[in-house]
């Protein structure tokens, strides 16, 4: 049955996530639209890695427009234990989810890839042309080659089918309902979390690696506004990087550091080098962001983390650690 003009229903995958969470919030607060109907599922209501519950999952909901966040996600430890399981995972759930998309005629999917996915021996700034152009970091190859295959099936759909497939390239995003997991989460979370375990036992804070790899993080609501132009705004097929400037990247000692103060921690911080670092660095470019949409305001690092430890600390009892 054809929608009554200018009705859109938009499904979320993952929509229980970090990443959900904050675009369910960022609608609620005013960013909906009239005409739009919004429905955030999670693996409760369907799991994506099966193909007749993906199926019937869009046979029920019949979206016109997907933005497809579901995924395994994990910090640096957790890819380099999983990297066959990350890779099965995520290429089911991305097949499942585009296929039924294609075949109950959804208009638009947004998927989400990673700047951690691009090659590891590259030239910086990163930019969207450059994903294919060499292995990814050892690290997290199953991840990695499993995210980049969306952007493979995005261009199949809209050569084959004419589909409005598309796909964004977070950076390093945090903010509240967060996973917290110090040995399955990312980096700021992790930190987060031991900071505030550090404060209350009264022992050190112990930080993995050296603090010297550097990073550009996003907040979860910045990127969910971002998320809305996209789905709304954004025409091409090709991928967009959505990220804070080059300059406004942080070494992982300088976030620490703001993280202690938003925490109020006093004690003594310390490194444990016998610990992985990962990629130095995988500075990316949002120069194409910026010719889109050059008064884009993020918000600033520091306030963004000192919101993200308040509400680690007013939800602990329930945030995922
Ligand atoms: N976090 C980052 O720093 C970052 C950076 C770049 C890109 N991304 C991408 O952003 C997207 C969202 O990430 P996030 O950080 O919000 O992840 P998250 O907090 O771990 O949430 C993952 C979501 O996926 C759902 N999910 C996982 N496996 C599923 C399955 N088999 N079937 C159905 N749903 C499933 C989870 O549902 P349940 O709650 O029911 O388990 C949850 O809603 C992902 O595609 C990720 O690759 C994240």
């Amino acid at each position: 049955m054809a929608e009554p003009a200018g009705t859109s229903r938009i499904l979320v995958t993952g929509g229980s996530g970090l990443v959900g969470k904050a675009i369910e919030k960022v609608v609620a607060e005013g960013a909906g639209r009239p005409g739009e109907e919004w429905i955030f599922v999670s693996s409760k209501d369907a799991d994506l890695a099966d193909a007749g519950q993906t199926r019937a999952l869009f046979e029920k909901h019949r979206p016109t427009h997907v933005i497809h966040l579901a995924a395994m996600v994990g910090g640096l430890f957790r890819n380099i234990k999983y990297n066959l399981d990350f890779w099965r995972k995520n290429v089911h759930i991305n097949d499942n989810v585009l296929h039924s998309a294609y075949e109950v005629g959804v208009q638009k999917v947004v998927s989400c890839l990673s700047t951690c996915i691009f090659p590891d021996k590259t030239t910086y700034p990163i930019d969207e042309t450059m994903i294919h152009n060499g292995p990814p970091h050892s690290s997290n190859f199953g991840y990695s080659y499993a995210k980049r295959m969306i952007d493979v099936q995005n261009r199949g759909y809209f050569q084959q089918h004419g589909c409005r497939f598309t796909a964004v390239i977070p950076t390093n995003v945090f903010g509240p309902h967060d996973n917290f997991n110090i040995e399955d989460g990312h980096v700021l979370p992790g930190l987060i979390h031991k900071t505030y375990l550090a404060q209350r036992d009264g022992t050190a804070l112990t930080i993995w690696g050296t603090g010297k790899p550097r990073r550009q993080f996003i907040y979860s609501l910045d990127l969910a506004r971002l998320f809305l132009w996209v789905l709304r705004e954004y025409d091409e097929v090709e991928p967009i990087i959505l990220s804070v400037g080059e300059e406004d990247e942080v070494s992982i000692k300088e976030a620490a550091e703001i993280i202690v103060e938003a925490m109020g921690f006093k004690g003594e911080l310390t490194f444990d080098t016998s610990k992985s670092d990962g990629q130095f660095k995988k500075t990316a470019s949002n120069s194409k962001l910026r010719r889109y949409l050059p008064d884009f305001q993020f918000t600033p690092f520091k306030q963004a983390v000192t919101e993200t430890c308040a509400w680690f600390n007013a939800n602990y009892g329930q945030a995922r650690k």
